[in-house]
């Protein structure tokens, strides 16, 4: 009952963030990245950084993601989404320690903490799709403290091999299709 008690009070009062709290980011944040309304985000720089091991993917490729402090400034929480150029958000993410899905539209597209300690940094394993989606950006919305967070931080743009004409993820299908007809062919002559 007083758990319903403050459920009820906690959507009321329309508390949805992305807090340095230890539960992490709340659905309510999944579209706009905004962690709360008690302060507005910072417009200044952000002290952190989303760096990729890989900016471009074909079938799969897994991609490891790292958000890090590139100053003294360390985070509490965050919340990671992969978005393709229509803002449709791809799913993908692997789990690590001391983090949970946020499931968004679907269950691996959103990772958030599950403890407030300050952090230097968080990786993540990314599997990009297996079909082309488009060229993917990372974002992350970083919160320092309560009322000092900056939203939608992007990354660096992971170009889809599949849209720039770098077709060398489908070739070897294509070699094996080909093959496969041509050692038919010479079966059936
Ligand atoms: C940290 O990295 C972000 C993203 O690359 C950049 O916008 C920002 O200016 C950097 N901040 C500092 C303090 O170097
Ligand atoms: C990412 O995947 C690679 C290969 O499976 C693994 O070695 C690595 O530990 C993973 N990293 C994270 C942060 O999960
Ligand atoms: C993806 O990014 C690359 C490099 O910026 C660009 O050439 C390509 O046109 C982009 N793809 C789409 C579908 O916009």
């Amino acid at each position: 009952m007083e758990l319903v008690y403050l459920q009820l009070l906690i959507l009321l009062s329309c508390c949805y963030y992305v807090h340095g709290k230890p539960e992490g980011a709340l659905p309510g944040a999944c579209d706009t990245m905004v962690p709360g309304h008690s302060a507005p985000a910072q417009n200044s720089p952000p002290p952190f950084q989303i760096t990729l091991d890989k900016t471009s993917y074909g079938g799969s490729d897994v991609i490891a993601v790292t958000l890090s402090k590139n100053s003294t400034n360390k985070f509490k929480g965050y919340l990671i989404q992969a978005r393709n150029q229509d803002g449709t958000k791809i799913p993908g993410f692997e789990l690590i320690q001391n983090s949970k899905f946020l499931q968004c539209n679907n269950p691996n597209d959103a990772v958030t903490h599950t403890e407030a300690s300050p952090k230097d940094s968080v990786t993540f394993n990314f599997t990009a799709p297996a079909k082309s989606r488009g060229n993917i950006t990372i974002f992350a919305t970083a919160v320092e403290k309560t009322a000092t967070f900056w939203v939608k931080i992007p990354s660096e743009t992971i170009i889809d091999k599949a849209t720039t004409g770098a077709a060398s993820t489908i070739l070897p299908n294509v070699v094996v299709v080909t093959f496969a007809v041509f050692c038919k062919y010479l079966s059936q002559h």
